[in-house]
């Protein structure tokens, strides 16, 4: 299957389960996995948007799986655990592992800083590699949005709790014209409370690997937009 029959196929489903949702949940948070992540929320928000029951603060693309995969390759690499943001996209180019400001402070540079960035990014080949037709990176998946729900409801319950996820973003619309990015967020018992720009603290090296994918992103983006326009 090509990443054009992926993306058909799921934006189709995409619409129907959102148009659902915008009828029976109207108030819920969607917490959306299916793939093209890129794609597949700016789907979620036109379907939201045609039944007039859009909230921006309440979709959000979950990206928990590359900040994992960070995490775990900086903690093997540096004997000890390590918290990496990763801002973006989620699919190849667009996963920017910032780990410059990776928390406690990691030093990697040159070749070995290319070639973790590199691992970040492209995580997910090496799973589907590795398992040979077996499949995708499905329990790594399970846990990821496992921990980012549980940081919605610890929110709903009425604490405020640190995430990245893939929202819309006033920000990155400014400076890049991607009217979503996947950034650090605030969540609250409403939702997002707070959008922060975490690339405008990231090093040259990380903020030109940004600069250098956005066309990607911007296109990604458009591509869910029009789907729906063509669809509804
Ligand atoms: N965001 C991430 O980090 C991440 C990571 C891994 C996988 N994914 C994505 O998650 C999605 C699911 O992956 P998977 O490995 O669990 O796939 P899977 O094929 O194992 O499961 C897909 C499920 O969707 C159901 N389904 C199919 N059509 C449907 C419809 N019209 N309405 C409702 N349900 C329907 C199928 O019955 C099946 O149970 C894929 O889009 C995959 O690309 C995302």
């Amino acid at each position: 299957m090509t990443r054009d029959d992926l993306f058909n196929i799921n934006a189709g489903i995409n619409v129907e389960l959102a148009s659902a949702c915008a009828k029976e949940c109207p108030n819920a948070m969607y917490l959306v996995v299916s793939n093209p992540v890129n794609s597949i929320v700016p789907v979620w928000a036109e379907t939201l948007k045609k039944f007039n029951t859009y909230n921006p603060n309440r979709l959000f693309g979950v990206t928990t799986l590359d900040i994992s995969r960070a995490n775990t390759f900086a903690s093997e690499r540096f004997g000890m655990p390590v918290n990496v943001p990763v801002v973006g996209g989620h699919a190849g180019n667009t996963i920017v592992p910032l780990f410059s400001l990776a928390q406690p402070s990691i030093h990697l540079e040159g070749e070995e800083l290319d070639k973790f960035t590199h691992r970040v990014a492209f995580g997910g080949d090496e799973v589907v590699q590795a398992k040979a037709g077996g499949g995708s990176a499905t329990l790594s998946m399970a846990a990821a949005g496992a921990k980012f729900c549980e940081s919605v409801l610890t929110a709903l319950n009425g604490e405020q709790v640190e995430e990245i996820a893939y929202v819309v973003n006033t920000v990155a619309e400014k400076k890049y014209g991607t009217s979503f990015f996947a950034t650090e967020i605030t969540l609250g018992p409403d939702g997002i409370v707070d959008v922060k720009d975490t690339v405008a603290n990231a090093s040259d090296y990380e903020r030109a690997r940004v600069n250098a994918m956005v066309d990607d992103l911007r296109t990604q983006i458009k591509k869910g937009i029009d789907f729906v326009s063509s669809k509804l």
